[in-house]
């Protein structure tokens, strides 16, 4: 099977299970584990914040992002397909009374003029106020598409101007980082709250960490225990983390690349499923046209590969650290026959 699903679902390598064998652990409820101490510290230096903490999930991580920068009854802004809104199960709402706005958006791009369009700074007793605009970068579900930065950059300033909090899911934020040659501790500095993940790209079993003041991750550590989320010899886990940012940071531009491939098989043969110039990191958005997605993921899977259908007539790639361009390439052909011969009966 070549299974470009998810980059969620690498396995350990042997050298990153060496290292979490080797790991010195303690108890993190306590503060004792030195490995998360570790790791915590030097994610919020990367990304230029002041302290880290450690989480299960990247979806825990933003529940208690959101949750420290809107108060309940307030909405936060993200784009119709952002992760927190269409993947994190209502976490928002059930856990913290958050509401959502959405603007639309192509392949997930942030517009500072569509945010601008529907915010609502905190004053008004009539409206529900806008507590905290949410950016994904690089865009899962648009397509791993990276964020311009002069977008990034409007939009913080926007919010800054009017009182509203930022917060960064930058669960593949190393992948827009390793594509554009943006400084992670640029990208983190334009936002109050940044989340990112070990369990994606960067191929660890388990993993996020949410950065921001100290005094927010004081408050968003007592949240974690709350919500059932302390836990003990965790170094454990961050040390997978850790071997991750030491040997699999620079090796994305390999899945970047691989993901082209597979693009570029498919649009040999269909053309109008993709538009390569959109391919910018790992993950590949394919339309299916007129033919179910769930049916060409069926038919992918037959022959060995396999695809997640994401909507009714769109199905994503994902490369990863367990697949080889040749994979890929041979991915794509697979897949791209499909959609050239699904749509020619189509047609028919
Ligand atoms: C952009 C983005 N944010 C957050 C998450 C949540 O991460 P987790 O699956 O670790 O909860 C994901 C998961 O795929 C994601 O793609």
């Amino acid at each position: 099977m070549i299974d470009l699903r998810s980059d969620t679902v690498t396995k350990p390598t042997p050298g990153m299970l060496a290292t979490m064998l080797a790991a010195p652990v303690g108890d993190d409820v306590y503060g004792e584990d030195p490995t998360v101490t570790e790791l915590e510290q030097r994610v919020a230096e990367l990304l230029g914040h002041e302290a880290g903490l450690f989480c299960v999930s990247g979806s825990l991580a933003n529940v208690l992002g959101i949750g420290l920068l809107v108060q309940p009854g307030q909405e936060v802004i993200c784009d119709v397909a952002a992760h927190i809104a269409r993947a994190e199960m209502g976490a928002h709402a059930a856990v913290h009374g958050v509401t959502m706005r959405t603007y639309p958006s192509v392949q997930g791009r942030l517009d500072a003029d569509q945010v601008a369009a529907i915010m609502s700074p905190p004053a008004s007793p009539f409206l529900v106020a806008t507590g905290a605009v949410s950016v994904e970068n690089t865009h899962n579900f648009g397509g791993g598409t990276v964020q311009s930065l002069d977008q990034l950059k409007a939009v913080s300033e926007l919010c800054r101007d009017h009182g509203i909090r930022r917060h960064l899911d930058g669960a593949r934020v190393w992948n827009a980082h390793i594509a554009s040659g943006v400084d992670l501790a640029t990208y983190g500095g334009l936002f109050d709250i940044v989340t990112v993940a070990f369990s994606k790209g960067l191929g660890a079993p388990i993993g996020s960490v949410l950065v921001s003041t100290k005094d927010n991750v004081a408050q968003a550590r007592v949240m974690r225990k709350r919500l059932g989320g302390g836990w003990r010899q965790a170094g454990i886990l961050a040390a997978a983390a850790i071997y991750a940012l030491d040997h699999h940071l620079e090796r994305l531009a390999d899945d970047h690349a691989a993901a082209r491939a597979f693009a570029t098989a498919v649009v040999e043969r269909a053309p109008s499923a993709v538009d390569l110039e959109s391919v910018e990191t790992n993950i590949v958005v394919l339309y299916t046209g007129q033919v179910a997605a769930a049916g060409i993921a069926r038919a992918a899977a037959d022959q060995g590969i396999l695809i997640s259908a994401l909507g009714p007539h769109m199905v994503r790639a994902v490369t990863h650290l367990d697949v080889t361009e040749a994979d890929c390439s041979r991915a794509g052909q697979v897949i791209g026959d499909l959609l050239r011969d699904a749509d020619s009966r189509a047609l028919r």
